[in-house]
């Protein structure tokens, strides 16, 4: 039998910043883990999930419901300090061309200048795996960046509460198959994943699982 892996405990999160723009955030304090993905794919959640928090991010059923990069500081009951980035969601139908081009200017300013960024979780729907927008997203990640050199890259499939067991497999590989790396399911509704998350972001940010 696997030895049961010790859970990740946050002792302290607390919400940081908010901006449109990523020049008046305050500077990072920590090294920053950004999560990017489509309106309503859950990245407020997870974040809400990874923190063991139940509100600190606002979450809704309702596409468009993050609106401005906002910055939270957390400490592990280890020792790690993380900051964590929840990111706008991009896709969202009912936005006017002006707000487009605004979002994106303000996530690729975020993307391309903040100093501390370390990795960004791109996360998908499991059920509908990658997109055009998650493929243009990670070709703009690999992009060299102006201020924090190489980052991580790590595809999160969100929701995996939403198929039956048996269909994680085998839909989880669909994902892996088309992405070209290996997702890590997840559920903010039981916590699923959410070990495995840890320690690929801990992985990132300080090189060690
Ligand atoms: P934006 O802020 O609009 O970009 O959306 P978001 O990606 O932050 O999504 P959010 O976390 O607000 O979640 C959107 C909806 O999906 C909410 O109704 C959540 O309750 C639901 N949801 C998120 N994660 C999960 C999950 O793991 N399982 C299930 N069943 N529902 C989820
Ligand atoms: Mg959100």
């Amino acid at each position: 039998m696997s030895k049961p892996v010790p859970e990740t405990r946050v002792v302290h999160a607390e919400f940081v910043a908010g901006a449109v723009d990523s020049t008046q955030l305050p500077p990072s304090t920590h090294v920053e883990v950004a999560f990017a993905g489509r309106s309503n794919v859950g990245k407020s959640s997870l974040l809400n999930s990874m923190m063991q928090r139940k509100g600190l991010c606002r979450t809704s059923s309702t596409p468009g419901c993050t609106r401005q990069l906002n910055v939270f500081d957390l400490r592990c009951a280890d020792g790690l300090e993380v900051g964590f980035v929840d990111l706008p969601g991009y896709g969202w139908a009912k936005r006017s061309k002006t707000e487009k081009a605004q979002w994106q200017q303000m996530i690729e300013g975020y993307l391309k200048r903040r100093a501390g960024l370390r990795a960004v979780c791109v996360l998908v729907d499991v059920r509908r795996g990658v997109e055009d927008e998650e493929r243009q997203l990670v070709d703009f990640l690999r992009l060299p960046r102006e201020a924090s050199g190489e980052g991580e890259i790590i595809l999160v499939a969100t929701k995996i509460d939403k198929l039956s067991v048996s269909a994680r497999k085998p839909q989880l590989e669909i994902v892996k198959k088309a992405a070209g790396v290996k997702p890590v399911g997840y559920s903010a509704e039981t916590g699923d994943g959410r070990e495995e998350l840890w320690s690929r972001i801990r992985y990132a940010v300080v090189g060690k699982a």
